[in-house]
């Protein structure tokens, strides 16, 4: 593999380099909504069972332009989210069923209007996460590229961290003429250069270890061999000769002469036939290989033992996890605005943070309390039309505050959550 030299002046080989522009790239559509418009989004107005609530979790049923604009006006959420995961729906044109055949929501939006409805919340998305927060985007192909362009925008190019490839799904047998399509993608954007991250590690299994560390000590440790040295001349000490060895033509060493000295003393140089230094690196010292943006290992339930809600498209927790333990820690407040089954609400209250959820869909409200309340169940109880939860609950319900949206003026309770509000109502806007 090249590994290309960064060069350090604006002039390389005659050529003129071009930093980055600020704003590189934009996407231009009809409809595109000036951004001022966007932030005078009005709040929504909600009621809630106040009586009921006892944690800071909080759980918004209705549409989420309205919630986050409404949040946007709070100063205990405004500039105080540390890590946004959201899924939307991925301009598939299709309507979804959960597994027991119930209506749980429709993905009509397509083109410039997909573009635009999501714009709108990244927008007021950005306005909510703190100076070191994190967000997530997951899409499939039909939209990650637009998306990308939209995301330069309003995050900066330079807080682009990743496009994360996930295969979603085992491969399918495809009978049209193309390659099977597993993969999905995860935008992962920050909200400036100093942001939350616990770099994950994926550890050691004892094949992989065996493959890349193939050297073994007298002492029984395994260990590879690296180069000692580096790609680029440099004039200062480790461009000088070691051992009366130069480093090769274009290299440097990577320590000073006196430092590789004192490696060698310890055993921590491999001398080969003829003569050339290599660095010895020890398995024991190594904690595991940092994650790669390419995850193989995410699947959403695919096979019958699974634990599931039975909602349409809900997303492997561990997936989750995943992410909610790199971007955050434990008491950051986590918001997941098309949440769906409630993974994100779920993980995000296991692993000890606080959070955030919305979701317009009745059955997806309904689906995330009874998951708070029952937890999941094997994906083949729903075949045989088993009813029993098979997992405990996660925690109390009164550890959220549901507040429903008031569409207009003379609705007062919001559908589908009948039993669940009960007690006084306030409204909070
Ligand atoms: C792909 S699903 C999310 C699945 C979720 N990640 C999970 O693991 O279960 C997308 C969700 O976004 C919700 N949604 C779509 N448009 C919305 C809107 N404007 N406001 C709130 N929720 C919305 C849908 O009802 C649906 O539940």
């Amino acid at each position: 593999m090249a590994v290309p030299i960064p060069s350090k002046g604006k002039r390389t080989n005659g050529i003129q380099r071009h930093e980055p522009a600020e704003q590189g790239f934009r996407l231009e559509y009809q409809g595109k909504k000036p951004v001022e418009e966007i932030l005078a989004t009005p709040p929504g107005l909600y009621t809630s069972n106040a009586a009921d609530s006892t944690g800071d979790n909080r759980l918004y049923h209705g549409d989420n332009l309205a919630a986050l604009a409404t949040m946007a006006q709070d100063k205990t959420v405004t500039g105080k989210v540390k890590l946004v995961y959201i899924d939307p729906p991925f301009a598939t044109a299709a309507a979804f069923e959960s597994r027991t055949q119930k209506h749980a929501y429709d993905d009509h939006l397509v083109g410039p209007v997909f573009v635009e409805a999501l714009r709108e919340r990244l927008i007021l998305i950005h306005r909510l996460l703190a100076d070191d927060g994190s967000l997530y985007l997951h899409l499939d192909e039909r939209m990650t590229f637009h998306m990308r362009l939209i995301l330069d925008e309003i995050f900066g190019e330079k807080n682009f961290r990743n496009c994360i490839t996930r295969k979603k799904c085992n491969p399918k047998n495809y009978t049209r003429k193309t390659y099977g399509n597993v993969a999905d993608y995860i935008l992962f954007y920050s909200k400036t250069d100093t942001y939350v991250w616990n770099r994950p590690i994926e550890l050691w299994d004892e094949p992989r270890a065996e493959k890349e560390y193939q050297c073994v000590d007298d002492q029984g440790r395994r260990y590879k061999k690296v180069p000692v040295h580096a790609p680029g001349v440099r004039n200062g000490e480790t461009g000088k000769p070691w051992r009366s060895k130069m480093p090769p033509p274009g290299k440097h060493w990577q320590y000073t002469p006196d430092k590789l000295e004192e490696m060698d003393a310890k055993g921590e140089i491999y001398w080969s036939p003829t003569g050339n230094p290599r660095r010895k690196i020890y398995l024991e010292n190594s904690a595991g290989v940092p994650l790669q943006n390419i995850w193989m290992d995410m699947r959403d339930a695919h096979n019958q033992n699974i634990h599931i809600t039975g909602y349409p498209t809900e997303k492997n927790p561990a997936l989750l996890a995943r992410i909610i333990e790199a971007s955050s820690n434990p008491g950051d407040l986590v918001m997941d605005c098309y949440a769906g089954s409630g993974t994100t609400l779920a993980v995000a209250s296991r692993l000890g943070r606080r959070w955030i959820g919305v979701d317009s869909s009745c059955e997806a409200i309904e689906t995330i309390l009874h998951r708070l309340k029952h937890g999941t169940k094997r994906m083949g109880d729903f075949v045989n039309g088993e009813t029993k939860p098979t997992l405990l609950p996660l925690f109390s319900i009164s550890d959220f505050t549901l507040f429903n949206e008031i569409k207009d003026e003379t609705e007062s309770v919001a559908p589908g959550t009948d039993g669940v509000s009960a007690g006084e109502l306030l409204a909070i806007r």
